[in-house]
């Protein structure tokens, strides 16, 4: 469903003109009103861009396996709610009536969470990802009375369907590294925030930390262009053989350092139960080893462009980058 806010904002990727509804039941479409291009609405969802064939193909078979695990209000965690408000400074009454973009939205995890803070959330992505974030986005489990609209499109994020200045603000998280270009992404989302708005983002930074893990970039010369199937196999392979170990060494503190040179990506938060935690690890090992694309930024130079697209109050630290247009 398109909510009226979010139609009012749409836009043919190719030459900026406004999109209509042309809604038959059977033949669920919008038409560029200048060049004619057509998107199809699939599940209603409308579709910017094809999940088959495109790099991020492995995320849209991951997030559909592991839907749940990530979103708060159903995993019944509060781990995405507390990382969504420390990572980017926006608080619950200031996300309440704005309109937010969730650029490579994954399942969905930080979309729900400003929905549920009352904001209203275009949840994006290109893979088939959107299809796990839509059926979150309908799950009334545990909603907020006063939860926000989320809209889900399927879009790549160097070609977005919007008219310029429609957000007050983006959030991208965990997606930059993952594209071809994540100079080019990082400087076409700009375009889209209102004066006065704010963007924030999430990568993986390139670090000393990251050179340690020779087994992962290792392993990575081949799993990126393995089945889904081969990927889950295989994560779930290592996870038997070194969850235990990581769960044992992460309770002593000298030797927790330590588990950096596993070649799993071990999640022990406090307070979750053991098979979450497993889960949560399976997750993460797939999302190390699945990517095509990990390409890691450097804080100091992701401000430098930030700050080159016009962007004020801009700041970083290692893995993060906030602005405001
Ligand atoms: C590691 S996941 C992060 C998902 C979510 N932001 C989170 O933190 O849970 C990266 C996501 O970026 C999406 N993605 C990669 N390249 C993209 C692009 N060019 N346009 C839109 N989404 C993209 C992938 O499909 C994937 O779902
Ligand atoms: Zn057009």
């Amino acid at each position: 469903m398109i909510t009226p806010r979010v139609e009012e904002i749409l836009a043919c990727p190719d030459c900026s003109a406004s999109v209509t509804d042309d809604t038959l039941p059977e033949d669920d479409r919008l038409i560029c009103e200048h060049c004619g291009r057509e998107f199809p609405v699939i599940r209603h969802i409308p579709r910017f861009a094809g999940s088959h064939e495109n790099y991020a193909q492995n995320f849209g078979t991951q997030w559909q396996t592991f839907r749940t695990v990530q979103i708060d209000r159903l995993a019944g965690h509060g781990l995405s709610r507390d990382r969504l408000l420390a990572d980017t400074g926006w608080a619950p009454e200031w996300m309440r009536g704005k309109l937010i973009l969730d650029a490579g939205c994954g399942a969905g995890r930080f979309a729900d969470v400003m929905a549920e803070c009352g904001a209203d959330v275009v949840a994006c992505d290109l893979s088939s990802a959107v299809e796990a974030c839509r059926e979150t986005s309908l799950d009334p489990t545990n909603a907020h009375p006063d939860r926000g609209a989320v809209t889900v499109i399927q879009a790549d994020l160097t070609a977005l369907p919007f008219k310029p200045e429609s957000f007050d603000a983006i959030h991208c998280a965990g997606v930059i590294q993952h594209t071809h270009d994540p100079d080019l992404v990082m400087r076409s989302m700009v375009r889209y925030l209102k004066p006065g708005g704010r963007i924030f983002y999430n990568f993986y930074e390139a670090s000393a930390d990251s050179d340690w893990q020779l087994i992962k970039r290792l392993l990575r010369l081949w799993t990126p262009s393995w089945s889904f199937s081969r990927l889950y196999a295989f994560a779930r392979a290592l996870c038997a053989i070194f969850f235990l170990p990581s769960l044992l060494m992460a309770k002593v503190p000298m030797v927790r350092a330590f588990n950096r040179f596993l070649p799993i990506c071990s999640v022990h938060p406090q307070g979750i139960p053991l098979g979450m935690q497993y889960r949560m690890t399976l997750l993460d090992t797939i999302d190390w080893y699945g990517p095509v694309y990990e390409i890691r930024q450097n804080h100091l130079r992701v401000a430098a462009l930030l700050k080159a697209e016009g962007l004020k109050e801009v700041r970083s630290d290692p893995g993060r980058a906030w602005g405001v247009r």
